[in-house]
């Protein structure tokens, strides 16, 4: 730990790679340099490796949230009635092929009730976006377990690091199991996916996302902020309050519920629909999943509670002077400002797939926004805790 006028730094990784790091600086201070904030907190060239290759992963995980958008948008989600982890990767090669997979769609209600009498062409076009959306999943498996298998033979990683890194692979498989689980539920009885499954899905998706982030963020040793408690706790509202509403999206997303009560700032005829309306499910609760009318509703009231919230986490973070989160904060409040506007235009427009992409795309902005501002306001004292500490003055 180094302290420095009010910050203090606490690296994630002292550990050095073979030494060389330690040595390198040691050489530095003897030949009389002064590390900048900056400088001090260069990583090490095994984990700018590893920076580098999250950050690869993390966008290749963004792009994946937006292709599964589109599919879902163009209804493709359910032309590919099987799951082939290996030789799925293949697509169909021959007409005779073609045909296989068009008849296996033609079993599933869907076809039946949506899409009878259409062409093997439009077929073709629905098989594509399913294809591709699961194709580059099997790509972002593979680009983390690669590198991530030679960071392990390579060495240098602490035990910590691996433990978050072998979590996050594990919860990529769920992710592909969940997506599979959500497929499997328009294929008997209904004619689209589950909401519910389809909530999951983009959840789980976005919470490997978020913890990429977090751990690209931790990899860097970067100065305390000194800002009063209530900031942090702020921050971490606002990222919860966040993934509420992600998940609220992806249920208005799931039920379709932006093409039915396309007015604002007026919904059913009032700015608070009518309770009976609300409310009519039994029980109470189901209403805030399965009914149009109050899913969208939440997702609105979310949006608003998101907005002040952002607002007054900016009007505070200014006013302490928190220094890197006063900025991060006006960057939140602007991301969630733009998102709003995205979903109000989403949602007058009958959602159109530019503008549905779009906010989805600003959604994962607004995430990684607030996960940084989380992470930039947290304790670095827990990062410090957890990676081996060679002293020194130890030997070896
Ligand atoms: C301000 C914060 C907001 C966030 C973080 C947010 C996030 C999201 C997310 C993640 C989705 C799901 C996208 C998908 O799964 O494809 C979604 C869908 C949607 N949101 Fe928002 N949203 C916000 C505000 C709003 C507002 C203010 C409105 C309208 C009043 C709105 C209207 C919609 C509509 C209509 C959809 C469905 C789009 C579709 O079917 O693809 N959103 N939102």
């Amino acid at each position: 730990m180094i302290s420095q006028g009010n910050f203090l730094y606490r690296p994630l990784e002292i550990r050095s790679y073979k030494g060389h790091a330690v040595r390198f600086k040691s050489l530095c201070h003897r030949l009389g340099f002064v590390f900048e904030m900056t400088t001090i907190s260069a990583p090490s060239e095994p984990h700018r490796a590893v920076r580098w290759w999250l950050i690869c992963v993390a966008a290749l995980i963004a792009l994946m949230v937006l292709v599964g958008g589109a599919t879902r948008l163009t209804e493709s989600g359910l032309s590919i009635v099987e799951w082939k982890p290996v030789t799925g990767t293949v697509p169909p090669l021959s007409e005779a092929a073609w045909a296989e997979a068009f008849e296996a769609y033609k079993k599933i209600p869907q076809y039946r009730e949506l899409n009878s009498g259409m062409s093997l062409s439009e077929f073709k076009t629905i098989f594509w976006w399913e294809w591709s959306h699961r194709l580059l999943g099997r790509f972002i498996g593979v680009a983390y377990l690669l590198p991530f298998l030679f960071f392990l033979w390579r060495g240098g990683l602490s035990g910590e690091l691996k433990r978050r890194l072998w979590l996050l692979f594990a919860l990529g498989g769920l992710q592909g199991a969940v997506g599979w689980w959500m497929v499997a539920s328009g294929l008997t009885a209904r004619v689209e996916v589950s909401q519910y499954r389809l909530a999951t899905h983009l959840l789980l998706a976005l919470l490997i996302f978020a913890g990429i982030v977090w751990t690209v963020r931790r990899l860097k040793e970067r100065p305390q902020i000194a800002a009063p408690a209530r900031l942090r706790f702020t921050s971490a509202l606002l990222l919860v309050v966040t993934f509420v509403q992600i998940y609220f999206g992806a249920l208005v997303a799931g039920l379709r519920a932006g093409r039915a009560y396309n007015t604002w700032p007026e919904i059913d005829g009032a700015f608070i629909p009518a309770a009976e309306r609300l409310w009519f499910e039994t029980p109470w609760w189901r209403n805030m999943f399965d009914n149009v009318l109050t899913v969208q509703f939440e997702h609105r009231m979310t949006a608003y509670a998101l907005f002040v919230l952002a607002l007054l986490h900016a009007i505070d973070a200014v006013g302490s002077r928190a220094g890197a989160a006063a900025s991060g904060a006006l960057w939140l409040f602007a991301a969630v400002s733009v998102q709003a506007v995205l979903g109000v235009l989403t949602l007058l427009n009958q959602v159109p797939i530019g503008l549905a992409l779009t906010h989805q795309a600003v959604a994962i902005v607004v995430l990684t926004l607030a996960v940084m501002q989380v992470e930039r306001l947290a304790s670095r004292q827990s990062a410090q805790a957890q990676p081996r500490v060679v002293p020194v003055s130890q030997p070896g």
